[in-house]
């Protein structure tokens, strides 16, 4: 079985490459390499012992797009990572978002439906729910305005492979990621932020190490326990294992319709206090954290009804917070090297 890979040279993608080459998978990457480097194919070869076919070009480039199905006519489902994901650049360059997101998109479901490939696996978020009004969270809530444009792209693209799953040959699983953290035990793959993360495990990982002078709390005086945001944080690997787990329900018929969807997360909720206790507590660093203003946009809680991924995906899961950060700090300190 020949799976294509977008995005697969990326944080989420690269983690799913090596599991379906360890479940016997053939692995074919296309990624302009936009947010993340060649070296990636190379490390997804020291785990998996395959080096991954790769090919770097932009899926917004229709004519590429139709050259590499002309000459690839063998691969049997599509696992879609590729887009843009920083929600502040998504508010300051809001076309720059829906234009690679969409086209992108577009032009893969297009090549689909002309060369025939039935199985799409859909990365996506549950930024899509914005701030429910139900926690946990379910997958038929009703989408909220989206925060950011980022968001935005994520709820139309979900319509979209909707909406041609219920009239081409296509079967799709949609995935929304709750947060993911965390890193390969290998250490060989992780998360690699461009100049200054965003995101909260980076900026810890990278505060402990020295790279930033502290970490900004955004507020604490949210309506939770210890007054910061609540997250449901996964371990990327357990993500990665989704996706597999996913293309395999698509590959043997077992799915209810044209477009499923899922919550990938735990379904459990910690708050940016409990993250940081358990980075000090597994790595026995102590962390430099201030509080400030709250952050805007930033929603207060959220957490995943995880039921039906469980129960119909067949899918839990494994890694707890502390395995998350301490795998987070452990490739802080390889890339370090
Ligand atoms: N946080 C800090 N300081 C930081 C960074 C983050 O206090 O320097 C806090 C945030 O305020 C939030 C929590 O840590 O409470 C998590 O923030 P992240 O930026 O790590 O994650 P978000 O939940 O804001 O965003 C993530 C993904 C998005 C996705 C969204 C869906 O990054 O792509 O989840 O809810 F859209």
């Amino acid at each position: 079985m020949k799976i294509l890979v977008t995005g697969g040279a990326g944080y989420i993608g690269s983690h799913t490459v090596v599991e379906l080459q360890q479940k016997g998978y053939d692995v074919v990457i296309i990624d302009n390499l936009s947010n993340s480097t060649k070296e990636v194919i190379y490390s997804i070869e020291k785990i998996s012992g395959k080096l991954p076919e790769f090919h770097q070009f932009d899926l917004c480039d229709e004519n590429l797009i139709g050259k590499f199905f002309s000459n690839n006519n063998d691969i049997d489902g599509i696992i879609h990572f590729a887009a843009f994901k920083a929600v502040g650049e998504s508010v300051e360059q809001p076309l720059k978002y829906y234009h690679n997101n969409l086209t992108s998109l577009i032009n893969l479901l297009k090549y689909m439906n002309e060369v025939q490939i039935k199985n799409l696996v859909f990365s996506s978020s549950c930024t899509v729910y914005g701030q429910p009004d139900m926690l946990p969270v379910k997958e038929d809530a009703p989408f909220k305005k989206a925060f950011s444009p980022y968001g935005h792209t994520k709820q139309i693209c979900e319509q979209i492979i909707e909406c041609a799953s219920s009239v081409h040959n296509i079967k799709a699983i949609l995935l929304r990621y709750f947060n993911p953290i965390g890193a390969h035990d290998s250490s060989l793959i992780g998360e690699l932020p461009l100049g200054i993360p965003n995101n909260l495990l980076p900026f810890i990982t990278q505060t402990a190490i020295g790279k930033r002078d502290y970490l900004k709390v955004f507020g604490n005086d949210y309506d939770t326990p210890d007054g910061t945001c609540i997250r449901d944080y996964i371990h990327v690997v357990d993500i990665a294992k989704a996706h597999v787990v996913a293309l395999e329900r698509l590959q043997n018929n077992k799915t209810n319709s044209s477009c499923e969807v899922f919550n990938l997360g735990t379904g459990k909720g910690f708050s940016v206090l409990e993250v940081i206790k358990s980075f000090e507590k597994v790595t026995g660093v102590k962390l430099n954290y201030k509080f400030v203003d709250r952050r805007h946009g930033d929603i207060e809680k959220v957490w995943a009804d995880t039921t039906f991924a469980n129960k119909v995906l067949g899918w839990k899961a494994e890694k707890g917070l502390d395995e998350m950060t301490l795998s987070a700090w452990n490739w802080e300190k390889k890339l370090k090297k």
